[in-house]
């Protein structure tokens, strides 16, 4: 504990967002971004790489070891976890220098915003994953929990760590995977300090009812009916109009 005799009003970052400049551009529309930080009291860290807004990879500071963000990228990459730690040991010692100029002055306390959503466009029985996306919060410390009909779910849930963005906030994604059923209802609900009270983001499958689905049958079905009649009627007139036309003798009363 760095800031002992303090009173825990919040919580200390010293966070770095190293930016285009410092690593290297990929062409001139891809940005790769190294980003970390630490924070005291309950001390927490985290390493990572970017690729325009998404995980490369992070490091497993406890384990000390290279977490790829999918498992195919150690394949064609590999990176000495060995240096992150490195790199957090020194955000520490100047963690504890900044707390000391800052004459102590915590963190302020930035609520999330937070959004439910499919991964693909919702079929009943058909698998899919709901995705809850909590952005633009700091400090990075957040419980996150999904509940379905109210209940909480923890089978196969996953989530990324916590992501950087260029105002010094953080992202995040936790993720669902469910079988979309008409009687089931979600939340994704998210606590931080920030929060006066836990947010619930809902989220309901969006059904198509027996009635609109009619409405489109029938619309489809009268529109297809009146083409038909065109092409008859139309067909018609035209027979009509060459054979009155091959004997126009006949038209007037000449
Ligand atoms: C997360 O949950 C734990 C245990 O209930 C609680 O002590 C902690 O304050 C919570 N964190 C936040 C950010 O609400």
């Amino acid at each position: 504990m760095a800031v002992s005799g303090v009173p825990v009003l919040g919580f200390f970052i010293m966070a770095l967002l190293m930016g285009p400049q410092e690593s290297q551009a990929i062409k001139e529309d891809h940005v790769i971004i190294q980003a970390e930080f630490y924070m005291t009291p309950d001390p927490s860290g985290e390493y990572m790489f970017d690729f325009d807004g998404d995980e490369i990879f992070h490091v497993d500071l406890e384990k000390k070891e290279t977490v790829w963000r999918l498992e195919e990228f150690g394949r064609f990459a590999s990176f000495e976890a060995q240096g992150a730690l490195a790199n957090i040991a020194v955000d520490k010692a100047n963690l504890d220098i900044m707390i000391k100029r800052s004459n102590h002055t915590p963190n302020t306390n930035v609520p999330p915003e937070v959004t439910v959503l499919s991964n693909t466009p919702v079929e009943l029985g058909e698998p899919n994953t709901l995705i809850c996306f909590i952005d633009k919060f700091s400090p990075p410390v957040i419980n996150v929990t999904w509940l379905r009909n109210g209940n909480p779910v923890t089978t196969g849930v996953s989530e990324t760590v916590f992501l950087p963005r260029e105002d010094h906030l953080f992202r995040k994604f936790h993720y669902l995977p469910f079988l979309p059923s008409a009687d089931d209802v979600y939340d994704c609900k998210v606590e931080h300090w920030g929060l006066d009270k836990p947010l619930l983001k809902h989220w309901e499958p969006e059904i198509a009812t027996p009635m609109s689905e009619l409405t489109e049958t029938v619309v489809c079905a009268l529109g297809l009916a009146v083409g038909l009649v065109g092409i008859v009627v139309g067909t018609v007139f035209i027979i009509q109009g060459l054979r009155s036309g091959g004997t126009p003798g006949h038209q007037g009363p000449l």
